[in-house]
């Protein structure tokens, strides 16, 4: 009998999701961005939902050939380009289109004998400082790209830093209209939540959008707004059971360090479900949990393969009840990863993106 935890990938909510940023930006195309897994949902599994994208995005080289080899033949974006000079040789077997950022890249790709030339992303530094041409070096790489022979189509590229808060997107935007002016070629800014915050921003949105986690049903700006505020849905639900109860009086504590001390008589729930299967050490008692798809709270620390719940609100819960830790229990209740990540003082990216190897996984 396996541990009872398990994972699930809702595929018609990929679709819903990529349609739903589709509409965000109607006139641009979509890539889908797929790195770290897919967010740790797995290429494969999401490949069929996102294959209406009109590309994939992603970092690491053997992602991209694992998007080759499920027959994808259109666009591949490597979103930071080459990591070594021999990288461009999978890049024109693969037809990659890759990322530029930095010198180094460019002078691999004057080096690069290929037959067929590339089609690069030149990256603008508009103030994130993370990848990029700052604006002052940027038409002097620009330059030398259109000067190659190995390089047969320039298109542009930013990336925003404060797409989902205060700060927002206008500096971004100016520094790279500035920069990119007068030259020919595509151009793509946006992810998640510059997309979907500032939609009516035409240049914003560019040719080409690049949503990630909107499209993994977590919004881009929790808490400000949830995923039924943007039309998103859960993609991934992690599942568990609970393997025993607890009747505790007052005065009684709950798990290591007894953080938790009951008030009050109370049934607790034991759950198949710890920090070593990617649920956060971090959430502490309060956190939300669905017990039978009704909510009810975490009580106590996490520890490596269990946590414990308050039963009060499911007083019909027992031994094997079925518990959701996020995504949608089966009466259709929703618990959205944002409010586990929020909980825990991360994101929801970190919790997909962390979910272990351990934790079965199926596909619905
Ligand atoms: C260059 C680039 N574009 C697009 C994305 C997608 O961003 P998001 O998941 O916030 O939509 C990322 C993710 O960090 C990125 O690094």
């Amino acid at each position: 009998m396996p541990r009872p935890i398990l994972a699930t990938i809702h595929i018609e909510a990929l679709r819903h999701n990529l349609a739903r940023m589709r509409s965000a930006a109607p006139d641009a195309r979509v890539w889908a961005v797929v790195k770290a897994n897919a967010y740790g949902h797995g290429i494969e599994r999401v490949y069929e939902a996102l294959r209406g994208a009109d590309g994939f995005a992603l970092l690491d080289l053997q992602e991209a050939e694992r998007v080759r080899a499920l027959g994808w033949r259109g666009p591949i974006l490597l979103l930071e380009g080459a990591f070594e000079p021999r990288d461009l040789e999978l890049c024109s077997r693969l037809s990659l289109w890759h990322t530029v950022h930095c010198d180094e890249q460019i002078d691999w790709l004057a080096a690069h004998k290929t037959q067929v030339p590339h089609r690069v992303f030149l990256k603008l530094n508009s103030g994130m400082n993370r990848l990029g041409f700052t604006p002052q070096r940027f038409r002097a790489a620009w330059a030398r790209l259109d000067a190659l022979p190995q390089v047969q189509e320039i298109s542009f590229m930013t990336h925003f830093s404060d797409a989902d808060g205060a700060r927002g997107i206008a500096h971004q935007v100016r520094a790279f209209d500035e920069a990119t002016r007068d030259l020919p070629g595509e151009r793509s800014l946006s992810n998640s939540a510059a997309a979907l915050r500032h939609a009516g921003d035409a240049h914003a949105r560019g040719d080409w959008i690049r949503p990630g986690i909107a499209v993994y049903g977590s919004a881009p700006d929790f808490p400000q707004h949830d995923i039924a505020h943007w039309g998103l849905q859960p993609t991934m639900t992690l599942a568990s059971r609970i393997l025993a109860v607890q009747q505790l009086q007052p005065g009684d504590t709950v798990g290591y360090g007894s953080s938790f001390v009951a008030e009050e008589p109370m049934r607790i729930g034991v759950i198949a479900c710890g920090y070593a299967d990617g649920y956060p050490r971090h959430c502490g008692t309060g956190t939300p949990v669905l017990v039978d798809g009704v909510r009810t709270r975490l009580v106590g620390r996490v520890s490596m393969d269990m946590s414990a719940v308050d039963l009060a609100p499911v007083p019909q819960a027992g031994f094997g009840t079925p518990v959701t830790l996020w995504g949608r229990a089966d009466n259709g209740t929703v618990l959205a990863i944002d409010e586990i990540a929020a909980s825990a003082g991360t994101l929801g990216y970190e919790l997909m993106c962390a979910l272990a190897p351990r934790v079965p996984v199926v596909v619905d």
